[in-house]
């Protein structure tokens, strides 16, 4: 039997992109990357293995609206069910929401709702927390806000620069979300 199909959706390094497809025990494939900027290296990870990828400019489109009906008709188009994002530095509206109900997943580098939107592990070093996380949640229409499949604590130590941070942050991120779209796709 083939696999569901997903799409991740990143614009960014694509570090946790290369750990979803890197794992041969998810009940998926990643069938396509979506992205908003045509620069990104995370698009040279999906050129080199060979998974299409669908790059759009928000600038010529009227709306988030408008560009994510086009990106509606790709995904539907390749009879994609599920939506991975990871490092989309977009908010999601009705239009994907509503076509793709319960299907989007994001990933967040802290324990929401401490420190959501952007740079999250900064905002961790600069509050001097001792424990700071990762978060997987599903997708709603506010900033890192809806609700929460899994978090792991990451320990914030007292030598930590932003830059180790992030090391020990993102090697938990690689190991927790392919875990978490695996348990999740087999219910
Ligand atoms: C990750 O830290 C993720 O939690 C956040 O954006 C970052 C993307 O990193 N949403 P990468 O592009 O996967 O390396």
């Amino acid at each position: 039997m083939s696999k569901v199909k997903a799409a991740v959706f990143a614009s960014g390094t694509g570090s946790n992109f290369d750990a979803i497809t890197a794992r041969t025990d998810l009940p998926c494939e990643i069938d396509l990357l979506v992205s908003d900027k045509a620069e990104a290296a995370v698009i040279e990870k999906a050129n080199k293995q060979n998974i299409a990828t669908y790059v759009f400019d928000a600038k010529a489109y009227d709306s988030r609206e408008a560009y994510e009906a086009d990106i509606v008709k790709e995904l539907q188009t390749r009879g994609i069910e599920w939506i991975f994002l990871a490092g989309y530095m977009r908010l999601v509206s009705k239009t994907l929401l509503t076509a793709f109900e319960g299907k989007i997943i994001n990933i967040h580098p802290s324990l929401l709702p401490d420190f959501p939107g952007l740079d999250a592990i900064g905002q961790a070093h600069e509050a001097g927390v001792k424990e700071t996380g990762v978060t997987v949640h599903f997708v709603d229409e506010g900033m890192d806000t809806g609700p929460v499949i899994a978090q792991e604590v990451v320990p914030v130590l007292p030598e930590d620069t932003k830059e180790t941070l992030q090391k020990r942050i993102q090697e938990v991120e690689h190991q927790l979300y392919p875990n978490v779209i695996k348990e999740l796709l087999q219910k």
